[in-house]
């Protein structure tokens, strides 16, 4: 079995206050797993350690990520090694289109893979681009937009998923996806993701208080956390039953 996150006995603290107490996770290639567990149970905590927020101190533990510690790097080098945070991204950027803005993450993920990597010739990123928007049903007209400026909230979210796409990263953590999205648009960045996973073994970390976004993206795993701790790991019918029985059961 290849891993390629595992993570051990992580302690996470925020102005001193410990607020994760020893978090064990593995995640192999390809797989996707869901963390669930209830507001304030500290789940977006976890998603900002992995990705190394200077806010969220780690004070004890490990974060591998193929085989290499990540507790040391900066996010982007550990974007640039290949996770992906989904949904944390910047406000409209005035005046850089989809397309410029992907071009150059692109062009930052490949040098950081190989330092002799050249930049991609101009119809080479297009090939790589429009190839990426046709596997996801993306209208190639959207890679000129202005990013983020105006766009609803489905919107954003396609184009997060397109930078996902473009970016291809090993593992991708999406944290709280489904808050204030429509049928309609959670179906899109499902199936984005669905794609993803299908084509490239992408891994996911899904982090989420509600049942709702699994129904969508079928996890192998799912693990529980409440007041710092994962308490429970299953399969998908773990996801069932909190969304029969809440998460009362699983207090102490
Ligand atoms: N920036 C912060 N400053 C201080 N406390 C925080 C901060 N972010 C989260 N917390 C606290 O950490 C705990 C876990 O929060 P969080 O990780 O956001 O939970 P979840 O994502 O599961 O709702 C909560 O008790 C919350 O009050
Ligand atoms: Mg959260």
């Amino acid at each position: 079995m290849d891993i390629q996150l595992e993570i051990r006995d992580l302690t996470v603290a925020i102005d001193e206050v410990e607020i994760l107490h020893g978090i064990n996770l593995t995640v192999p290639k390809g797989e996707v797993h869901a963390i669930m567990g209830p507001n304030g149970s500290g789940k977006s905590t976890l998603s900002q350690a992995i990705f190394g927020h200077p806010k969220y101190a780690i004070t004890g533990g490990s974060i591998n990520f193929k085989g290499q510690d990540i507790v040391a790097l900066a996010p982007d080098k550990r974007a640039n090694l290949g996770l992906f945070l989904a949904f944390q991204s910047p406000n409209a950027v005035p005046g850089v289109k989809i397309s410029t803005f992907l071009k150059q993450a692109v062009n930052a993920r490949r040098r950081a893979t190989d330092p002799d990597a050249k930049v991609l010739k101009i119809r080479e990123y297009r090939e790589l681009l429009e190839g990426t928007m046709d596997t996801l049903h993306m209208k190639r007209e959207f890679a000129d937009r202005y990013l983020n400026d105006g766009f609803s909230g489905g919107e954003k979210k396609k184009s997060e998923i397109l930078q996902m796409a473009v970016l291809n990263p090993d593992i991708a953590v999406v944290d709280e996806i489904d808050s204030g999205l429509d049928v309609d648009a959670l179906r899109v960045v499902a199936a984005g993701i669905n794609t993803l996973r299908e084509q490239n073994q992408m891994g996911v970390l899904i982090i989420t208080h509600y049942p709702r976004i699994l129904k969508y993206i079928e996890p192998d795993a799912v693990h529980i956390m409440m007041d710092g701790n994962i308490v429970n790991s299953g399969d998908k019918s773990l996801a069932h039953k909190i969304e029969e029985q809440g998460y009362d059961w699983l207090r102490a």
